[in-house]
């Protein structure tokens, strides 16, 4: 029977995390994985993490299971973290879910239950797993122009045609806030006018936020997963705590299916158990009890905030430094588009042969795609890194 087994591709970003491992130069610089990491290169445990650690080992007494949709006060916290007042909390189905990957896992199979002919949009490009899970779950789906990587932006006009294509009750797979892997979002208007068309063709929307609090703000990198919720009949909603709260290996996330007809929350709510109850029944407890303690109480919420806050702005400010010694170097303004985009990663637009350039001749590792994740840089690393880009691309 195993020797039947299909042999799969090596995940690119996994693959290069154990290239750079085995590369024994001691000056390399990881700008792959999509871990935040300190000044130091370190990826620390939240302040307030810790210590609703310290005082769940205290007052946690028993590991029995909690429920098929997780502690209530995680998905109460959780919903309220990601829809503010936008939604009534009534209108929203939710479960717990290992991280973000098990809630857009479970949020695919949720659109296919509905509707076993569902064609997802997806952003071209979008995270690798996102497309490798609906192949493997074989549904169908499409590509939607997004990103122009000659000046970094995003191609709306094209992302619009594209949508104008879609079918009548596909699903648009959409990230909430700082996108993956091209640091380009949408504005303001442009989230209006995508909801515009997801009504107009009668499209359902499956927000992706695994980001929130690493672009723009807290509050504002959630306003587009609210202004959808809140406007269209029907929303999928994942969100992954693994970067915000640095929970990692915790395994935390939930997945919400928001009605604008409060009437089919039972019947949302149903499913969703039932998809966690066939999947791995009851999900992990931890992390989610951590995430719920720092939501809820106010100084470790506080202090939460706090140092999200300063992961938020210290990546802010390796960008400006990055586009501005890029345009130093080169030049041009070429690479400003850096210093606009928001979240972990930017894509920078060079070639795969420029990408092996940095890699074999500087020793600087991004994703084959030019995604590279900024906060693998420091103060140090950033004129290394601009230095071996204006290389690459300029030739000097
Ligand atoms: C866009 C996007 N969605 C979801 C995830 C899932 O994260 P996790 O499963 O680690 O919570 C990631 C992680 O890289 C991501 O970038």
């Amino acid at each position: 029977m195993f020797s039947d087994l299909p042999t799969h591709p090596a995940d690119k970003i996994l693959a290069l995390m154990q290239i750079f491992r085995e590369d024994p130069r001691t000056d390399k610089i990881d700008l792959g994985v999509g871990v935040y990491k300190d000044a130091t290169g370190h990826t620390p445990i939240m302040r307030a993490i810790k210590a609703a650690e310290k005082q769940l080992w205290e007052v946690e007494d028993t590991k029995t299971y909690v429920a098929l949709a997780g502690a209530p006060e995680f998905n109460d916290a959780m919903v309220a973290l990601v829809l503010g007042d936008a939604v009534a909390r009534d209108k929203v189905a939710s479960i717990a879910t290992p991280g973000g990957t098990g809630a857009v896992r479970l949020g695919f199979d949720l659109a296919r239950m509905a509707n076993p002919d569902v064609t997802v949009w997806v952003s071209n490009p979008t995270w690798g797993n996102h497309v490798s899970i609906l192949n493997y779950l074989q549904i169908k789906n499409r590509p939607y122009r997004y990103f122009e990587p000659a000046t970094g932006t995003v191609d709306f006009d094209g992302m619009i045609a594209d949508l104008n294509g879609a079918a009548p009750g596909d699903v648009v797979l959409l990230h909430g806030c700082c996108h993956n892997p091209t640091g380009a979002n949408l504005t303001a208007d442009q989230w209006q006018a995508v909801i515009d068309t997801l009504l107009a063709k009668g499209l359902i929307p499956m927000i992706d936020i695994a980001y929130q609090g690493f672009g723009d703000g807290l509050e504002e990198d959630a306003a587009a997963v609210r202004l959808v919720a809140s406007s269209v009949p029907e929303t999928i909603i994942a969100a992954s705590c693994s970067k915000n709260f640095g929970v990692y290996r915790e395994r935390t996330g939930i997945l919400m299916a928001v009605a604008q007809d409060g009437g089919l929350k039972t019947l949302n709510q149903g499913n969703l158990n039932f998809l966690n109850r066939q999947t791995y029944s009851f999900p992990p407890d931890h992390g989610a009890r951590l995430v719920s303690m720092v939501l809820t109480d106010p100084a470790l919420r506080a202090d939460w905030e706090a140092e999200l806050e300063q992961v938020r702005t210290g990546m802010l400010d390796l960008r400006q430094q990055l586009a501005a010694e890029l345009q130093r170097l080169t030049n041009s303004d070429r690479f400003d588009f850096i210093g606009r985009h928001r979240g972990m990663f930017s894509m920078l637009g060079i070639t795969p042969a420029q990408v092996d350039t940095l890699r074999n001749d500087h020793g600087i590792y991004v994703i084959g795609d030019s995604r590279m994740n900024v906060a693998g840089l420091n103060a140090q690393t950033v004129p290394i890194l601009a230095a071996a880009v204006a290389k690459v691309t300029t030739g000097d």
